[in-house]
């Protein structure tokens, strides 16, 4: 299985610990250069006030604020009309196999087939497709930003009941104490802004529901960084954490999830790196305020800038695709017991 494959920690979950001085720990039994620890970085008491106190921001990699090259909407649109045609037999089979799918889904505690589910950024439906196992698939709700992924979802069998939407994961169509569960599978690095997104998140849940969003970790190698910074969104773990914490979830968990071949190797960014779960404690709204959405959609762009920035990050996206190959090859070399 997927998870086992991290070092033999099968069952890992890193579990944050709420202490009186912001973030205290996560606990992890990984070890060696393939898991470097956690370094967390205390925000004493303005945990709460993060987003007016940078010196507290957790991201190595700069702000989730800075934009990389397919984190515009737009530019998630455009991606994702060329990607569809090869995403299920190109992109999941490197970095999101069905494995790794069952491992990140099984902390969403889908344990009663009537229980109303939204799959966010659902795209292709593959995620989707690990969900209905357990869900009947009449109570399912597949939204997307992208016509082109969902026409793929549309023309799976098992996912013929579900109901199919286009719309933004920072902006979500459900209302308010809506779904028993809300999962996200490999999106989040899309969103501009991802705290809203989660915000939204708990907002649908009904109170004791459950969100869990599947999602990359960042790299700690050095051009595996450069390419991440490049692309797209990789948050580190801690970032997830916070989000989570700061949108009004209780009882967070993060579990690591990688490709059986990687041996448990992060230092790469794993594309599909952590499953994290958190509860609803309270009907309605989350309790974060947050302003008027960053990013306007309807704001005119450079065509020039907005060809140079999609080709700059379709390039770096390219690394990610041969990254599982690399590491693939490696598997098959390296004598197995010992680390690649
Ligand atoms: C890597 S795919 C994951 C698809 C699917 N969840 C899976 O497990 O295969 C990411 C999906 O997120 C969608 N997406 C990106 N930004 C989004 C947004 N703001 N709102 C809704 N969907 C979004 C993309 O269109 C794409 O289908």
């Amino acid at each position: 299985m997927a998870s086992s494959m991290l070092n033999g920690a099968e069952n890992l979950t890193l579990i944050r610990r709420i202490t009186p001085h912001g973030l205290g720990s996560i606990k992890s039994d990984l070890h060696g250069k393939q898991f470097p620890r956690l370094n967390l970085v205390s925000c004493g008491q303005n945990l709460n006030a993060r987003t007016q106190a940078p010196r507290c921001s957790l991201s190595a990699s700069g702000p989730a604020s800075q934009l990389r090259f397919i984190q515009h909407k737009k530019e998630a649109f455009w991606f994702y009309r060329f990607l569809s045609i090869v995403y299920d037999h190109v992109i999941n089979p490197g970095h999101w196999t069905e494995d790794m799918r069952d491992e990140a889904l099984e902390p969403a505690d889908l344990s009663d087939r009537k229980m109303l589910v939204v799959d966010v950024g659902g795209g292709t439906g593959f995620t989707t497709l690990g969900i209905v196992k357990h869900v009947d698939a009449k109570n399912v709700t597949i939204l997307d930003q992208s016509p082109h992924q969902l026409a793929k979802a549309k023309q799976k069998e098992p996912l013929k009941e579900c109901k199919i939407i286009e719309g933004d994961a920072e902006d979500l169509p459900f209302r308010t104490d809506y779904a028993d569960r809300y999962i996200s599978a490999g999106s989040i690095e899309y969103w501009p802004d991802p705290q809203r997104g989660i915000k939204e998140a708990y907002r649908v849940l009904k109170l004791g529901g459950k969100a869990c969003v599947i999602g990359p970790v960042y790299p700690t190698f050095w051009l595996s960084q450069f390419f991440a910074d490049v692309w797209m969104l990789f948050p580190k773990e801690e970032e997830y954490i916070e989000w989570f914490e700061k949108a009004g979830f209780k009882d967070i968990k993060l579990k690591r999830i990688g490709p059986k071949w990687y041996r448990g190797v992060r230092r790469h960014g794993l594309i599909m790196g952590c499953s994290v779960t958190g509860v609803k404690p309270a009907s309605g709204d989350s309790p974060l305020q947050l302003g008027p959405k960053a990013e306007d959609v309807t704001k005119p762009v450079n065509p020039f800038v907005f060809f140079l920035r999609f080709i700059l990050g379709a390039m770096a996206a390219t690394y990610f695709v041969l990254i599982p190959i690399y590491m693939w090859l490696k598997d098959q070399i390296v004598p197995k017991g010992r680390p690649i």
